[in-house]
């Protein structure tokens, strides 16, 4: 079909917008359109292309879903060798690296746990993407780079190279990871041992698509071939200048002199490590000055100009003494290890996840043996494989268990699933005590004084059976138990009696549906009333947005059970109650809260919110990172918002903040 000019064009301005656009949001931190426009933008552009196929071009922003599956991946033959680095393992390593280079100026970076690729821009235009196979030739993953959004498809500005190889490290946010575990475990599949395993496997993808939903993403710390563009002469110029095309670079770089400065630059990042968004196994020193690199040159295959000067390994070896069972809020069988304690990267482990039954199985894991385990991601330690070279002569296998250990009810296994699960609901003191842990937690009904240790008690004591029990107590209960006062009792009756009053949001959350975690609960609270959710069909429930099949699903039955209707209503009877528009979870105290503010706000400034959560005793800060409680996205908020989607924060907007304020005049 002839495509009229005016469509050609109209597709060019378009493809060139969104690529824009990309950039904004990807590299440079700072979004210059709210995302519903930028999905507006797109959709029009795939219109447009589903209407004329051959207006498809290999730039085309829509291109970055995922092309039919290869048989097997060609080879591509980097022009210029992708070599490694040596590494340092202490601090005596590192110093002797750079006993030559007193003064030298150094550009620190992060090494990136992932792995690495070499892109390929041809006036301008990514042509092909290689991992780095042996360093001379890799894997053609081209198809499977594009759909990384943080890759540009074409470089931006008009200044550069007609060749340009761009080195960097393709590599799987941790949260990302964790829950892309979690996935696979529940579907019985595998497992990865940490987010390089994961990065890799969804990158070597023969089937692009599933690359396409693995969300990957990029940072450039190097280039290969460049023809056309005299580059400057000190490395972190280039990274500027890779940027400035378009290609993400690491924030946390730094440039420092001499060795004091690298390592000092190596404990302010291994203190950092938990709270970045994403794995790195050590920080890399490069010497900046480039006629300084060529002098230096190359010993076998690896720069004499750079060193990794590594972290603690995140894996250790140690001894499986027994195994247990643990039952979790909805009833979930995990197999866990008992450890011989280890230290794993400055943490004593002693307890693993065997994840369920079938891993088990699949690892041939008995008591008694030797084993892996490992912390990567940050998630709970999990034991990765049995060193059978070390298996004793009497190990013990581990029988799974066919009733629920803690309460004897059935424990049933769906076909298709994964999970094994203890029949017995509220019945089951182990799910009733997750369930209470979960119902007084701080984001949900955040009642002060009422920890684990409490819970467990009121529990195998049998004071509380049903959640409104809770509400029943007295002080004369609450000082029967054990390191119970008669302050800190009277303080937990005034805490329970607090927390009556809530937020239709934080009550939803509470209760404890599965796969309704804290924003779930925040959108069902903004289309529903209590008495609206309960009477829901799985259809009305998928007519919202965010809301899946599989969470429907959950919904339904969780209210089909008269049981938690009962529950409900008696709450409710005792005296839990919501204002009728609260929305949104809120802290009674926001002591505790730290938020940080993105996008812009209209209705006040940032200074103004920020003065105003202050007095209110929140902390305000400027980047997002585990320990941030709270995001308020204004419009246009880019990368800070993604890294707290990253990171499972909670998200508001400026209504929702406005709304949180007047909650306190
Ligand atoms: S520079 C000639 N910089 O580490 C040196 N590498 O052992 C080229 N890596 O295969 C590499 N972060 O996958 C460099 N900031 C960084 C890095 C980094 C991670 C990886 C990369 C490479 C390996 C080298």
């Amino acid at each position: 079909m002839k495509i009229p000019k005016k469509i050609e064009s109209q597709a060019a301005k378009l493809r060139h917008t969104i690529n824009e656009h990309n950039y904004y949001y990807y590299v440079v931190d700072d979004p210059r359109v709210p995302d519903s426009e930028y999905d507006l933008l797109l959709r029009e552009l795939q219109d447009l292309e589903a209407k004329y196929p051959d207006l498809v071009t290999a730039d085309s922003p829509s291109q970055r879903v995922g092309a039919p599956p290869l048989d097997a991946f060609a080879k591509i033959v980097h022009s210029v060798p992708m070599l490694s680095l040596n590494n340092a393992f202490n601090y005596q390593e590192a110093e002797d690296f750079a006993k030559d280079f007193a003064n030298t100026e150094f550009f620190a970076e992060l090494k990136f746990d992932g792995l690495a690729v070499s892109l390929r821009y041809e006036d301008g235009l990514l042509v092909s993407a290689a991992t780095r196979g042996d360093g001379y030739s890799g894997e053609d993953v081209t198809a499977n780079a594009k759909t990384i959004k943080t890759i540009p498809l074409k470089l931006r500005g008009e200044n550069y190279p007609s060749v340009l190889e761009v080195r960097g490290e393709v590599f799987m946010p941790k949260a990302y990871f964790n829950k892309l575990n979690q996935k696979q475990a529940a579907k019985g599949e595998k497992i990865f041992a940490n987010p390089r395993n994961a990065a890799a496997g969804s990158l070597r993808q023969l089937k692009s698509r599933v690359t396409a939903q693995r969300p990957l993403s990029f940072f450039s710390y190097a280039v290969g071939v460049v023809e056309g563009v005299e580059l400057p002469q000190r490395h972190n110029d280039i990274l500027k200048l890779l940027q400035q095309w378009g290609l993400p670079i690491s924030q946390d770089s730094q440039l420092l002199t001499g060795i004091a400065g690298c390592l000092k630059y190596y404990e302010s990042v291994l203190k950092q490590r938990q709270d970045l968004a994403f794995d790195i196994d050590g920080v890399v020193y490069k010497v900046n000055d480039l006629a300084l690199q060529k002098e230096l040159g190359y010993v076998s295959r690896a720069p004499r100009w750079a060193i990794a000067h590594k972290f603690p390994a995140q894996e250790a070896i140690t001894q499986i003494n027994d195994i247990d069972i643990q039952v979790g809020r909805t009833g979930a069988l995990t197999p866990v290890a008992r450890l011989n304690p280890v230290e794993v990267a400055g943490v004593t482990v002693t307890n693993a996840t065997l994840h369920n039954q079938d891993e088990m199985k699949r690892k041939d894991v008995r008591i008694g043996d030797t084993v892996v385990i490992s912390r990567a991601g940050d998630v709970i330690p999990a034991v990765m494989r049995v060193i059978l070279e070390k298996r004793p002569k009497k190990t013990q296998e581990f029988i799974f268990p066919k009733q629920c250990p803690v309460c004897g009810s059935d424990v049933i296994r769906v076909a298709g699933e994964a999970v094994a699960r203890c029949s017995g609901g509220f019945f089951c003191a182990a799910q009733r005590k997750q369930a209470l842990k979960h119902f007084a937690s701080r984001r949900a009904m955040d009642i002060d004084g009422l920890g684990d240790k409490l819970v467990e008690q009121l529990i195998d004591r049998d004071l509380v059976i049903k959640l409104v029990d809770l509400y029943r107590l007295t002080v004369e209960q609450l000082t029967s138990l054990e390191r119970m006062g008669k302050k800190s009792a009277q303080n937990i009756i005034a805490a329970l009696e607090k927390s009556k009053s809530t937020t239709l949001a934080r009550f939803i959350y509470a209760i404890g549906i599965r796969e309704v975690g804290e924003s779930t609960a925040n959108t069902l609270a903004q289309h529903f009333t209590i008495e609206a959710l309960m009477a829901a069909t799985k259809q009305e429930l998928q007519n919202i947005p965010d809301i899946g099949p599989i969470v429907a699903q959950h919904i339904v039955k969780f209210f089909q059970q008269s049981d938690n209707i009962n529950s409900i209503e008696e709450l409710q009877t005792i005296g839990i109650n919501w204002p009728k528009n609260s929305n949104t979870i809120i802290n009674k105290s926001l002591a505790e809260e730290v938020f940080v503010l993105t996008g812009t706000l209209s209705q006040m400034t940032r200074t103004e919110a920020k003065t105003q959560l202050e007095n209110l005793g929140a902390k305000v800060t400027n980047s997002v990172s585990k320990k941030t409680t709270c995001l308020v996205a204004g419009e246009k908020a880019g990368s800070k918002l993604t890294k707290a989607q990253t990171l499972g924060i909670k998200i508001i907007n400026e209504a929702d903040l406005i709304n949180l304020l007047k909650s306190y005049e």
